[in-house]
């Protein structure tokens, strides 16, 4: 306490430079003394971003609509996601990678993986997301943190997951949002052994 009263603590400091970060990664794009956007360009990057950001947590109402028994649900979700030929894929050791094309192909693969570990539900939590668009505003990369709690039926345990989604997005020819690339890259995962608390 008496050290706080002399001057903010290293965390406050930490979290103030950080602000300036923010502060500063927001003044890319042209403001008028108010602080408004002049000609719509501050705009329409935060709208861009906002669409892709959404792709992320969308996949997550889709990736867990499978494992319940919701497939085609499921598969309507991830058709407003990912391009029609996305490229999805994902490394359980070196050289040992799962290469699936497209939306329909990807749920049935993880539908298939879902069912071998005896999961009743899946829960994709996503956050930490880091989204930058190339200089045409066409196309561009989000990176995003997934942790993944997978619910083994008729028990107690969680296979919990963690990784970091690469993705590559691209406006299409209508205008949408979409993942082109997926790459999702493994942190751990681990079986968590549980006893029922209520
Ligand atoms: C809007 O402002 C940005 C940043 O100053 C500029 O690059 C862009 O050309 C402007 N667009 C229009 C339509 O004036
Ligand atoms: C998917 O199709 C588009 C449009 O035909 C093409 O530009 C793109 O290279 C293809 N992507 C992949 C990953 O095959
Ligand atoms: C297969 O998927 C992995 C993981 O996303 C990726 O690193 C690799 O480049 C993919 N291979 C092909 C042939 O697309
Ligand atoms: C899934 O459940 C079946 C039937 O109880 C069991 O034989 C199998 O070992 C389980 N698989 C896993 C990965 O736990
Ligand atoms: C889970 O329990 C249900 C109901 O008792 C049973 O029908 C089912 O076979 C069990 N599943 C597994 C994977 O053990």
């Amino acid at each position: 306490m008496a050290a706080s009263m002399e001057g903010p603590s290293n965390a406050l400091r930490m979290v103030g430079t950080f602000v300036l970060i923010l502060a500063s990664a927001s003044v890319a794009c042209s403001t008028n003394s108010e602080g408004g956007s002049v000609n719509g360009s501050c705009d329409s990057q935060v709208y861009d971003e906002a669409a892709i950001s959404k792709l992320a947590v969308l996949y997550a109402y889709g990736i867990d609509s499978l494992a319940p028994g919701n497939f085609d649900a499921g598969v309507a979700i991830l058709q407003q996601v990912f391009t029609p030929n996305a490229s999805i894929g994902t490394c359980f050791a070196p050289g040992q990678c799962l290469n699936k094309t497209g939306p329909v192909e990807w749920a049935q693969t993880s539908s298939a993986l879902f069912a071998a570990g005896n999961y009743s539900a899946t829960h994709h939590m996503v956050g930490n997301q880091r989204i930058e668009l190339d200089d045409s505003k066409q196309a561009g990369t989000m990176v995003s943190y997934l942790t993944a709690s997978q619910f083994v039926r008729n028990s107690t345990n969680i296979d919990l997951y963690h990784g970091v989604y690469y993705d590559e997005v691209v406006r299409d020819s209508g205008g949408e949002w979409r993942i082109s690339t997926r790459d999702l890259r493994t942190t751990s995962f681990l079986r968590i052994i549980g006893h029922r608390v209520s």
